[in-house]
């Protein structure tokens, strides 16, 4: 079958996504697909009836590409595509519905609320330590951590969106478990010397990995059973990823979910791909599964 993989794209996380598709297309070649290519500008679904795919391989990340804009066009155009759908992908795109999803599902969450970039340059709309992010970014582009001890409210850049998400702000270690269909696969710890940001995410060496995580077998197996009744109140299909925090002070009760990111990075510095490996599940075949688990 051919395989058009999508990748690039417009939003913030462009060049992250040219690194997932790239190695997604190259691990699809090796199995044995015909891979083209796309990267994914305003020609695209004249590009897509000129290539006329047998599947969408979608490797877009963050807004248009993980938000269900995309996946909206190419059920348009009856082409089979990766990953979730349109209504979970919107909904796991936007961090503060995605909450309200959580909570409904009974799975714990850290407090919460959307408020005006004006508001929250203004005053602290919440007791420090807090969190500023955008409600549909990834990557952790534009996200401030408020300390404790800081003086004032946090100087937003000009370019964050007019309503952003605060967040009190949960101590603790940061751990993720991929889920693949109805399997999560294993958590991983990650260890960084500061926040896990956009840096400590794509440079070699920015991040140190444990997995599987070395804790208590409780959390361990929390992560996992939390991860696919995320990936299942969401709705989601083919592979997620969801984001945790977790305060070992507190035991079971100091484990929150942050979010699911339902394009979840195939860098080469990303967490699934070595969930994945770890599992018994070489590159290749992840991407292979991921390709036959296609629909529309
Ligand atoms: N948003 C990036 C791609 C991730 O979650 O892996
Ligand atoms: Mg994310």
């Amino acid at each position: 079958p051919k395989v058009a993989v999508l990748l690039g794209g417009p939003s913030a996380e462009r060049e992250v996504s040219l690194s997932s598709g790239r190695e997604c297309a190259a691990a699809l070649r090796g199995e044995g697909f015909e891979v083209i290519e796309l990267d994914a500008g305003p020609d695209l679904a004249a590009r897509l009836a000129e290539v006329a795919p047998d599947v969408v391989f979608n490797a877009l990340h963050g807004r248009w590409g993980e938000d269900g804009c995309v996946q909206g066009m190419l059920e348009w155009l009856r082409i089979p595509y990766t990953h979730s759908g349109v209504l979970a992908s919107a909904l796991a795109m936007d961090k503060e519905r995605t909450k309200a999803a959580y909570r409904a599902a009974g799975l714990p969450v850290a407090e919460s609320r959307l408020a005006s970039a004006a508001e929250v340059r203004a005053r602290h709309v919440m007791e420090p330590p807090y969190v500023v992010k955008p409600y549909n970014e990834g990557s952790s582009v534009g996200v401030y951590l408020v300390h404790e001890a800081s003086n004032g409210p946090p100087q937003l850049a000009p370019e964050m969106p007019d309503v952003v998400m605060v967040e009190a702000f949960a101590p603790g270690r940061e751990l993720t478990t991929t889920v693949m269909g109805d399997r999560a696969l294993t958590v991983t710890d990650i260890l960084t010397d500061g926040w896990y940001d956009y840096d400590a995410k794509y440079k070699p060496g920015g991040s140190r990995h444990v997995v599987p995580a070395e804790i208590p077998s409780e959390i361990f197996d929390a992560c996992l059973d939390y991860a696919l009744r995320a990936h299942q109140a969401l709705g989601c299909r083919g592979i997620s990823r969801t984001d945790f925090r977790w305060d070992e002070s507190r035991g079971l009760d100091g484990l929150i979910l942050l979010e699911t990111n339902t394009q979840p990075g195939m860098t080469p510095t990303s967490l699934s791909p070595e969930q994945g490996t770890v599992s018994g599940i070489p590159f290749g075949a992840l991407c292979r599964w991921i390709v036959e688990d296609a629909s529309c």
